[in-house]
């Protein structure tokens, strides 16, 4: 690939090169603007419900599967109420939360939080920091997460945290001895008035089939074990919106992690050419190239270069900009590539 695959993999700006170049040239360039963008909920506002969470979590995977696009299963959601909760004096001002979950050899946990409904703190003001241990006996402890909340000086106010790996435990067969909430302010005391635990689960199954979604008819998707001189074709690329950085991320609920992929390779004259333009380009730089004792090299025609041919939408559930109660769905296009090819 010559300088101008990498000028014209800009031009074909997708989302993933917008990403990259916003945070080389301008780190302050919301990503959300350019998303489309022009409002977002305040952080410290949100107050999504479990049945709130439930009921769009619920709309969202059924929504997927019914897309069959991914050959993925579809995870399922699970609820598991508060059984029973505990202050504990001692410790602080901590409370034990004791939820039903049992071991089950059956079922992989993929993500869980615990969603607590806040009394109001009327004796400070702003965010406190809480965090929740795995309770592992009389004196032991797991720390699993930590996080700011957010509570309101007048109204209760929900709030959720990670417990991915406590859960995880629990089903594993580990000992369910509850969880333990610490509020880490001097002289905070946080007891939820209601909690649950929502997770995300998967059917286990044996020697599972690890399939490729774009591997069904699709034919630029790269195959294993070619070396370097690989054609253009499309790569996995996992994107965790988490990780990238941009405290806008905490808006999106789900997915946590998609496969957007990229195109890679070289483009070969008469290789896999999206169109008639990229055909004839290719035509000229050969032709150019074989007069390149005579022209400067710099100013030849560059060949095709790796690019998008199709790319599909992606289901993103978010916070609902006006109103930071509420769960929306939305299907922003030109998210993940499908296809590749030379352009
Ligand atoms: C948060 O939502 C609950 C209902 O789920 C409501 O009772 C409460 O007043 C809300 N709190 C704030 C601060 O808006
Ligand atoms: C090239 O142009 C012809 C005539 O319009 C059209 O039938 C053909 O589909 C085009 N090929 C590509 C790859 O766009
Ligand atoms: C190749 O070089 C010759 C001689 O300079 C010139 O006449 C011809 O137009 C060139 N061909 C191309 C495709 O640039």
């Amino acid at each position: 690939m010559g300088l101008g695959c990498h000028i014209s993999a800009r031009l074909a700006a997708t989302f993933w090169t917008t990403v990259c170049l916003l945070r080389i040239i301008t780190a302050d360039q919301g990503l959300f603007q350019d998303l489309g963008f022009n409002v977002l909920p305040d952080i410290s506002k949100i107050n999504i419900s479990i049945e709130e969470y439930t009921r769009m979590m619920s709309a969202y995977l059924q929504s997927k599967e019914n897309s069959g696009d991914d050959t993925t299963t579809v995870p399922k959601l699970v609820l598991f109420k508060l059984d029973r909760q505990v202050s504990w004096k001692g410790r602080g001002s901590s409370v034990l939360l004791r939820f039903p979950v049992a071991a089950d050899a059956g079922v992989e946990l993929e993500s869980a939080q615990l969603r607590m409904l806040l009394p109001p703190r009327r004796d400070a003001d702003g965010p406190a920091t809480v965090q929740v241990n795995l309770v592992l006996g009389a004196r032991r402890r797991r720390p699993l997460a930590e996080r700011t909340v957010y509570p309101s000086r007048r109204s209760p106010k929900w709030s959720e945290i990670d417990v991915g790996d406590g859960v995880a435990s629990w089903l594993g067969g580990g000992a369910n001895l509850g969880l333990e909430l610490v509020c880490l302010e001097p002289g905070c005391r946080l007891e939820p008035l209601e909690a649950g635990i929502t997770g995300l689960v998967r059917a286990r199954r044996a020697g599972r089939a690890k399939r490729s979604p774009y591997h069904n008819g699709r034919r630029t998707d790269c195959q294993k074990g070619k070396g370097k001189k690989r054609r253009c074709c499309r790569q996995n690329m996992k994107v965790t919106f988490s990780k990238l950085d941009f405290p806008e991320m905490n808006f999106i609920v789900e997915p946590k992690v998609y496969e957007a992929g990229y195109c890679h390779g070289l483009c070969p004259p008469n290789y896999n050419h999206a169109t008639n333009h990229s055909r004839i380009q290719s035509l000229i730089h050969q032709m150019e190239r074989r007069n390149s004792s005579r022209t400067s090299k710099r100013s030849i025609v560059p060949k095709a270069c790796c690019a998008p041919s199709k790319l599909g939408p992606l289901e993103i559930l978010l916070v609902d900009k006006d109103d930071p109660s509420k769960l929306m769905l939305e299907k922003w296009d030109n998210m993940k590539v499908i296809e590749c090819a030379c352009s």
